[in-house]
C-alpha cells in the first residue's frame, strides 16, 4: 500500500483551483493559492519549498518559476489538457513530472466548437449586436445571410480526442468529413466515414474547418495568409485549440476581404488580449476561452489535477503524465 502524502507538503496553486480539486488536495497538503491576478513575481515569491505547482494555460512555467520552487519540486500539474504553457524540457532537466487533464473536457470543448460553428455560419453575434443596439428595423429577406450546414463538408484538423468528438457531433449535418492529422485514424474512418487528406486539400475542399491540434512550435500559424486564401470564400474557420495556430492579422484581413465566409474563435495568441483587427472584423464570433467551461468538465479537471499532484507526492506514477 502507498503511504499517504505528507500533510506538511506545500502545493502552490498558481491562480485558483475549484473546490472539487482544492478540497482533495487540502486533505493531505498545505495549499497556497496565487489568485486570479497573480503576477510572475508574486508566484516566484510563493514558490520556494513547494513540491507541486498547479498551473493553467495562462501561467508560463519555465526556468524562472522552476528555479524559484527549488529542488523539492516534484510535479507541475496543468489544469488543462493543453500544456504549451509549460517548458517540458526545463521540467525534464530537473526531474519534475508534468501532467494534464485529458478526456474530461473533450465533450465540453467539442460542443463549444459546434456552437461556434453554428454561430459563425449563421452570423448570430452580429445579428444580436444589431438588435441590442436598436438597429433592427424590420425583417429583411436579404440581411444576415449565412451558410447552411446541412450537407456541408467538414474539415477536422487534428483528429484526437476533441477533434473526434466534434466529428461525431457533426455527423448528422455533414455531407462529408475530411480530417488532417499526424496519424491515420482507422476507427474514425470506419465509424464516421471520415477521410484523411493533407491539410492543403482539406482547406481547399471544406466548408467548415475546425482546428483541434495542440499549440506547439510546429503548429504556430498553421493557418496564415496563404492557407486562408486557399479556403473556400464561404468557408467557416473555427478555432477552439490555441490562438497560436492562426495568424490573427491575416484572418482579420481575410474576413474583411471576403476571402473566407466567417470565423468562430475561442482562443487568442496573447490572451487575454484580443487583436484589435479581430474585434472589428466582420462575420466573426469571439469567445473568451470557454471551451471547457461547463460545471461538469471544470470540476472533473480540478479533481484530475489534484489526483495527479497527490499521486506524484506519494511517489506513484501520476495518471496523466505527459513528461
Ligand atoms: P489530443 O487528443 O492530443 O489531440 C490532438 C490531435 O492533434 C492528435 O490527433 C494529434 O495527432 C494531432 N496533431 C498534433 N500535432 C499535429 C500536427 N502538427 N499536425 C496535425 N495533427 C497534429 O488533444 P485533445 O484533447 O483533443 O486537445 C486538443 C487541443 O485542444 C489541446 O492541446 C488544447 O490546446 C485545446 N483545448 C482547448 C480548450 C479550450 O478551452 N478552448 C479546451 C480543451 C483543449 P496524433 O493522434 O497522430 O498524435
Ligand atoms: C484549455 O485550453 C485546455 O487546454 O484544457
Amino acid at each position: 500500500m502507498s503511504a499517504p502524502a505528507d500533510s506538511r507538503r506545500r502545493v502552490l496553486v498558481a491562480r485558483i483551483l475549484l473546490p472539487a480539486g482544492k478540497e482533495l488536495l487540502a486533505e493531505e497538503c498545505e495549499v497556497v493559492e496565487g489568485g486570479l491576478d497573480v503576477s510572475g513575481e508574486r508566484l516566484r515569491e510563493l514558490a520556494p519549498g513547494v513540491e507541486a505547482i498547479v498551473a493553467d494555460p495562462t501561467v508560463p512555467v519555465g526556468d524562472e518559476l522552476l528555479d524559484a520552487a527549488g529542488a523539492g519540486l516534484r510535479v507541475v500539474a496543468n489544469f488543462a489538457v493543453g500544456y504549451d504553457n509549460v517548458d517540458l524540457e526545463a521540467c525534464r532537466r530537473r526531474g519534475v513530472a508534468v501532467t494534464n487533464t485529458p478526456g474530461v473536457l473533450t465533450n465540453a470543448t467539442a460542443e463549444l466548437a459546434l456552437a461556434l460553428t453554428l454561430a459563425a455560419a449563421r452570423r448570430t453575434s452580429e445579428a444580436e449586436r444589431q438588435l441590442r443596439a436598436g438597429g433592427w428595423v424590420g425583417w429583411d429577406p436579404g440581411e444576415h445571410l449565412g451558410l447552411e450546414l446541412s450537407g456541408a463538408t467538414f474539415g477536422v484538423v487534428g483528429m484526437g480526442r476533441i477533434g473526434r468528438r466534434y466529428a461525431e457531433l457533426v455527423v448528422p449535418l455533414a455531407g462529408e468529413i475530411l480530417y488532417a492529422s499526424r496519424s491515420r485514424k482507422a476507427d474514425a474512418e470506419r465509424a464516421l466515414g471520415a477521410t484523411q487528406v493533407g491539410l492543403a486539400e482539406l482547406l481547399r475542399r471544406a466548408d467548415v474547418v475546425s482546428l483541434h491540434v495542440p499549440g506547439s512550435r510546429e503548429t504556430t500559424h498553421l493557418v496564415g495568409a496563404s492557407e486562408l486564401r486557399a479556403m473556400r470564400s464561404h468557408a467557416v474557420l473555427v478555432n477552439t485549440a490555441r490562438g497560436s495556430l492562426v495568424d490573427a492579422r491575416a484572418l482579420a484581413e481575410a474576413l474583411r476581404a471576403g476571402e473566407i465566409g466567417a470565423a468562430g474563435l475561442d482562443v487568442y495568441e496573447a490572451e487575454p488580449s484580443v487583436p484589435a483587427g479581430l474585434l472589428d472584423a466582420p462575420r466573426c464570433v469571439l469567445l473568451p476561452h470557454i471551451g471547457s467551461a461547463t460545471r461538469r468538465a471544470r470540476d472533473a479537471m480540478a479533481r484530475l489535477a489534484a489526483e495527479n499532484v497527490l499521486a506524484a507526492l506519494r511517489g506513484e506514477e501520476p495518471p496523466n503524465r505527459v513528461a
